[in-house]
């Protein structure tokens, strides 16, 4: 693992670096990205960058200085070559007081770059009892305060499952702690839509250019009687879920393994999409 912090690359990555006092520690004000990266370089760094930048207008945060981020991405990439790897970009409100008022000093951003294990080609997914708050002030955006999805994690592998899958507060499907949700009815590839409070994650926005589907809200229930589902992410790529709670199904299906192929395919020749 190797890390940035702040312009300057950690001789111990672990050490100490962010003040007790910085307001993404204190109370979850901050935003991050998770990019893949494949033999050295970064997975559509660009469109990971834009979602940070809205990320960070959406909770009000001075607007990352996007040349700086690729200054930290290439210094944590440049310190080991990563053949598969993760970086974890982070952007707080930086030193503040310990309530929930924002202070004055900069920004925090950090850059870590560490081996991603390879998450296989199939999941099983447990939904959770909580809602998505698809009129919350966060809906949509991809901020630090992540503790809902620990809890939702959390409950999903007590269930032995690899994924929890939320609904929202209409009662319709959502997405997953890190994952968005795709799945086939009567041979129509689906995914919910935007409003309904789910990430606009860059893998669904691929696949969707690359493959086609429906952005369509509807009841979390499809999903026990959906023909296939699958997931999307930036650490699982097109990843098939093979039970849903106590629903079996077999996987890939077809429309799945086509996504997984399209997927392989364009990722190989589009480093940054
Ligand atoms: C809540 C949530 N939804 C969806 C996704 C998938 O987004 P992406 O494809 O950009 O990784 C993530 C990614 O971590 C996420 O945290």
């Amino acid at each position: 693992m190797h890390a940035w912090v702040n312009g300057r690359l950690l001789d111990d990555p672990a050490a100490p670096s962010v003040t007790v006092r910085d307001h993404g520690f204190t109370v979850g004000d901050g935003v991050f990205e998770a990019v893949k990266v494949v033999d050295g370089q970064p997975f559509a760094l660009t469109r990971h960058l834009d979602r940070l930048a809205r990320s960070a207008a959406g909770l009000g945060l001075p607007a990352p200085d996007a040349a700086e981020v690729r200054r930290g991405v290439d210094a944590a990439l440049g310190a080991e070559h990563l053949t598969l790897g993760r970086l974890r970009i982070t952007y707080t409100g930086g030193v503040a007081p310990l309530g929930s008022h924002r202070g004055d000093a900069p920004p925090t951003l950090a850059v870590v770059a560490d081996v991603l294990q390879p998450r296989g080609s199939t999941t099983t997914v447990a939904t959770v009892p909580w809602p998505r708050n698809e009129r919350g002030a966060l809906a949509g955006l991809k901020t630090t305060s992540y503790a809902e999805n620990v809890v939702a994690l959390a409950y999903a592998a007590e269930r032995g499952a690899g994924e929890a899958i939320f609904g929202n507060l209409a009662g319709h499907l959502c997405e997953g702690t890190g994952s968005n949700v795709f799945y086939v009815v009567d041979g129509e590839l689906r995914t919910p839509t935007l409003g309904s409070g789910c990430l606009a994650g860059v893998s669904r926005a691929l696949l969707l250019e690359w493959y086609g589907g429906r952005e369509v809200d509807e009841p979390i229930d499809v999903l026990s009687t959906a023909d296939e589902v699958f997931l999307v992410s930036t650490t699982r790529d097109v990843q098939a879920v093979t039970r849903c709670d106590d629903r079996e199904l077999t996987g890939p299906g077809p429309v799945t393994a086509d996504c997984q192929r399209v997927w392989a395919e364009r990722e190989a020749k589009h480093p940054d999409p």
